[in-house]
């Protein structure tokens, strides 16, 4: 992991800082998952506004099981993906990505360049597919994951509940590693960030 910190500049110029999650993340998680509007928030697979959730993930903190890698402004997180791993069973050759942007650093290319690390992450560990998971009623983030490649494989009718206690189809999207890196390569070309 010697690659971070990585710095970058998204489209309109801001610059990001990229590292990796470590045990003292704990306030600024906070502050940044806080700091999301409930639209972003209310379909999140955990109540990341609850800080027992952060301290689990700090306490759990282990980068062979759950890879976090952070975008940094002007010392504040703002954004946040992670690599899903399992060592043993059936699902073995498979990650599941988790992508969030702070509201004001959307639409920047920002979730691009998090998906373009997690992707790397991927394919270092020899992983052939990826999934990510959402309720069907995130628009946005159906259409940010179809751009980078995902294909939506299965929905599952009423399958998840969102914070406030109602019902949602879940749309299971995966695609082949492979492919994804492939994919992501043409829009880094086709976008205007910069790699420093
Ligand atoms: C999904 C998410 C991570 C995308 O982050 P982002 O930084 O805005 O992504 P990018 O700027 O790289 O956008 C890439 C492309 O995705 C599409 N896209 C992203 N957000 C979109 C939206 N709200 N509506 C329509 N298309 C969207 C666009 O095609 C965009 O390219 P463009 O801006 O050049 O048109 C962000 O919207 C988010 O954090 N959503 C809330 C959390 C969430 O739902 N996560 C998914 C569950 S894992």
């Amino acid at each position: 992991m010697e690659e971070y910190p990585k710095t970058l500049k998204l489209k309109d110029g801001t610059v990001v800082h990229l590292r990796l999650m470590t045990a003292d993340d704990m306030p600024k998680l906070l502050e940044f998952f806080r700091g999301l509007p409930q639209e972003d928030r209310l379909f999140l697979k955990e109540d990341v506004t609850n800080q027992a959730v952060i301290e689990r993930w700090i306490k759990e903190l282990n980068y062979d099981r759950v890879l976090p890698v952070l975008a940094e402004a002007e010392g504040k997180i703002v954004g946040d993906a992670t690599l899903h791993l399992q060592k043993r069973g059936w699902s073995r050759h498979l990650g599941e990505i988790r992508l969030v942007v702070a509201t004001g650093f959307q639409r920047k290319g920002l979730g691009t360049i998090l998906a373009r690390e997690i992707f790397h992450h991927a394919v270092l560990r020899g992983l052939q597919k990826l999934q990510a998971l959402m309720m069907e009623s995130q628009i946005g983030a159906l259409k940010a994951f179809e751009k980078l490649g995902f294909c939506k494989a299965a929905i599952l009718k009423d399958h998840v509940i969102d914070l406030k206690g109602n019902r949602h189809n879940l749309v299971i999207m995966t695609n082949d590693v492979g492919e994804l890196w492939r994919k992501i390569g043409d829009l880094i070309l086709e976008s205007e960030f910069t790699m420093e």
